[in-house]
């Protein structure tokens, strides 16, 4: 620890501190631009400068660490000026005409900084001239006349996301942010996280969908989770009146620096699917409205006409721990159905309890894969179906990591990483017999001489993790998941085993069928919610005798079903669900909706009521139990 004074006030800090980080433990502020918490200090823009006694110029806060016996003033004359000018000169070199942009009155950094000062007029005439506006990507737009190039748009997309899309073009006052090398953002290598977009400090980087909606104290922020997957991010669910208007990753949840994937962000604004409003039935080939009550009993005959074997259920992943578990003693306790699966046909999560009876706890947190310097990758696609997973592992790439892909198709994970082994195939008990060393000595074929390269690389790591997804985590895989278990503990490997879609890993230990064998049966029910069903389920419950589902939307399964219940969407709708690492996030309910929407919680209950039966009300005991018994802390 060192210690400093900050306005004459001292204060103990740990060394490697910076100036600002003193500052800031103080209790005092200084304006920045450039620097962003969750950002390696650059120190380009200035404006954080102070006044250190001995030192003969003003230090940008940012970058200068804090030493013992430090004495800094942040509030002099000199300090006051400074910051003036550099201010000054920000707003004369682009079009800073506040009043026409979306960021105005609150949502500026630079426009907060200019009040902040005192400053109420432009004291340097602006001079600018035109820059480009790209207007090309269908999520955002980036417009250069209001960027003051900070920078923290290329570090994001570098040190965070590790897609390195963007970089500066030109010099001096001409600079532009440009994608790839001068591309538009639409053709560019940009894979619409929009994580740059939310870390810009100013309207140079805009959300299409949100501009114009609201500032940022005019929407209500509600901290979720994301359920597009089974990372689970945090992100802030920002609403207006009622709308969804923005998602943004949250800053304050330190998880993966608050970063989110086009999935969690901009697909659920985006939506644009029709929405059932109230509950219909066909008759005569028409699909005819009815009340609830009318639904419900409906509902109620066919479960009571048929027997437990003729009754085929099915819910989808995103629905939360609460109604899987309401699911799964409704339909497999109470009514002993024929098939009660969750849908989507991936098998990881089970297969993780399978292997969790033999070997104990034996996966990590996914913020292994932040201390991880080399990494396998068996059978698991992290930029498609765990983008933000995959971005822990891509923003290493201008270390010295070492990356092993197995994979059924080629991805796009390592794009640019110089060290890796890309083996693409199906055979993984081949392929990992090569990595895990029975066949690298063995002979002089290509793949022999990949597997001593990587056993090499892998001896060599400190912190290696392997990746396990749902192309290798499958029953017939048994054998060759063991030795790769033991192959981790023999070079003291972290494991991760990625477990299928959103809330699969609770649905498993639930006990849900995760690699039903869909038949289609004399009534069938699918629990869709706003999810998408899999090819399998839905040609089952085309095939099936009377069919009902409960959905958000329209879409294939409802132009087939008999009786078709409305269904609350992630937003509306409060629940836990366990992430691929065992924790368990709750989703909270950010907009309200009326009556005629109801979660397939309440219709379990409504159905529930209407057969005597009494639901178990604790669905928590049963996760917890066994997330310990699989995940070490
Ligand atoms: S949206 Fe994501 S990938 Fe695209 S430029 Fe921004 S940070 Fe990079
Ligand atoms: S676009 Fe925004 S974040 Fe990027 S350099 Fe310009 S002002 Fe900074
Ligand atoms: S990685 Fe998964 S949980 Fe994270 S934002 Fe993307 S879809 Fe959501
Ligand atoms: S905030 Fe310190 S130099 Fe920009």
């Amino acid at each position: 620890m060192i210690n400093v004074t900050v306005n004459n006030l001292p204060v103990e800090i740990e060394a490697g501190a910076t100036v600002l980080d003193a500052i800031q433990l103080a209790g005092f502020n200084v304006p920045t631009l450039c620097h962003h918490p969750k950002l390696k200090p650059y120190g380009a823009c200035r404006l954080c400068l102070v006044e250190v006694e001995g030192a003969r110029k003003l230090q940008p806060s940012c970058v200068v660490p804090a030493a013992d016996g430090m004495k800094i003033h942040t509030d002099t004359d000199k300090t006051r000026a400074a910051r003036k000018f550099v201010l000054s000169m920000l707003f004369s070199e682009r079009n800073h005409f506040c009043m026409y942009c979306q960021s105005t009155d609150g949502d500026c950094d630079l426009q907060q900084s200019a009040y902040r000062e005192g400053m109420n007029h432009w004291p340097i005439t602006p001079a600018y001239k035109p820059f480009y506006v790209d207007t090309s990507h269908p999520d955002f737009i980036l417009d250069n006349n209001r960027c003051i190039l900070c920078r923290r748009c290329i570090r994001t997309c570098g040190e965070l996301v590790g897609n390195h899309t963007l970089s500066m073009e030109e010099r001096g006052s001409a600079t532009i942010l440009i994608a790839d090398h001068g591309l538009q953002l639409s053709e560019s290598t940009c894979i619409s996280c929009g994580n740059c977009v939310q870390i810009c400090p100013t309207g140079a980087l805009f959300d299409r969908r949100s501009a114009y909606q609201g500032r940022e104290t005019d929407l209500v922020h509600t901290p979720s989770v994301c359920m597009d997957c089974s990372v689970g991010c945090h992100r802030v669910v920002k609403t207006r009146d009622n709308r969804l208007v923005r998602i943004d990753g949250d800053y304050d949840a330190n998880f993966v620096q608050g970063m989110l994937c086009e999935k969690g962000r901009y697909t659920p604004v985006a939506n644009k699917m029709e929405r059932v409003q109230q509950p219909l039935i066909r008759r005569n080939g028409e699909l005819i409205p009815v009340s609830w009550e009318e639904a419900l009993s409906t509902f109620a005959t066919q479960l009571k006409a048929h027997a437990g074997e003729e009754i085929s259920t099915c819910i989808h992943g995103r629905q939360p721990a609460e109604t899987l578990s309401a699911f799964r003693d409704f339909f497999k306790t109470e009514f002993e159905a024929g098939q009660v699966a969750l849908c989507g046909q991936d098998e990881s999560a089970a297969i993780a309890l399978e292997l969790a009876k033999e070997f104990g706890p034996f996966e990590s947190k996914l913020e292994a894969l932040d201390e991880a310097d080399a990494a396998v990758v068996l059978g698991a696609d992290l930029i498609k179906d765990y983008q933000v997973a995959g971005f822990m592992l891509q923003r290493k790439l201008s270390e010295e990591f070492v990356l092993i892909q197995m994979t059924k198709k080629p991805n796009k994970l390592g794009k640019n990483i110089s060290r890796k082994l890309i083996m693409v195939g199906d055979n993984y008990a081949d392929l990992l017999d090569v990595v895990a060393g029975s066949k690298a000595y063995e002979s002089d074929s290509a793949d022999a001489r990949y597997g001593r390269m990587a056993l090499e690389a892998l001896a060599a790591a400190q912190h290696p993790v392997i990746v396990i997804g749902k192309w290798f985590a499958r029953k017939e895989n048994m054998d060759q998941l063991r030795r790769t278990i033991e192959f981790a503990r023999s070079i003291n490997a972290k494991v991760l085993i990625m477990k299928g879609n959103t809330n699969s890993f609770a649905g498993a230990i639930y006990g849900l069928d995760l690699r039903a064998n869909y038949k289609a049966a004399p009534v069938a029910f699918y629990a869709l919610g706003d999810g998408k069903a899999c090819p399998k389920s839905l040609e089952a419950f085309k095939n099936s005798g009377y069919k009902i589902v409960q959905s958000s939307y329209f879409n294939e399964i409802t132009a087939d079903a008999d009786l078709i219940l409305p269904c609350k969407i992630w937003d509306e709708e409060e629940g836990h669900y366990l992430t691929t690492d065992g924790r368990l996030e709750l989703n909270r309910q950010a907009i309200t909706v009326h009556e005629q929407q109801r979660s397939v919680r309440e219709v379990l209950m409504n159905l529930s009521e209407k057969s005597g039966l009494t639901l178990k009300a604790d669905w928590q005991t049963e996760l917890t139990d066994k997330i310990s018994s699989i995940v070490l802390a």
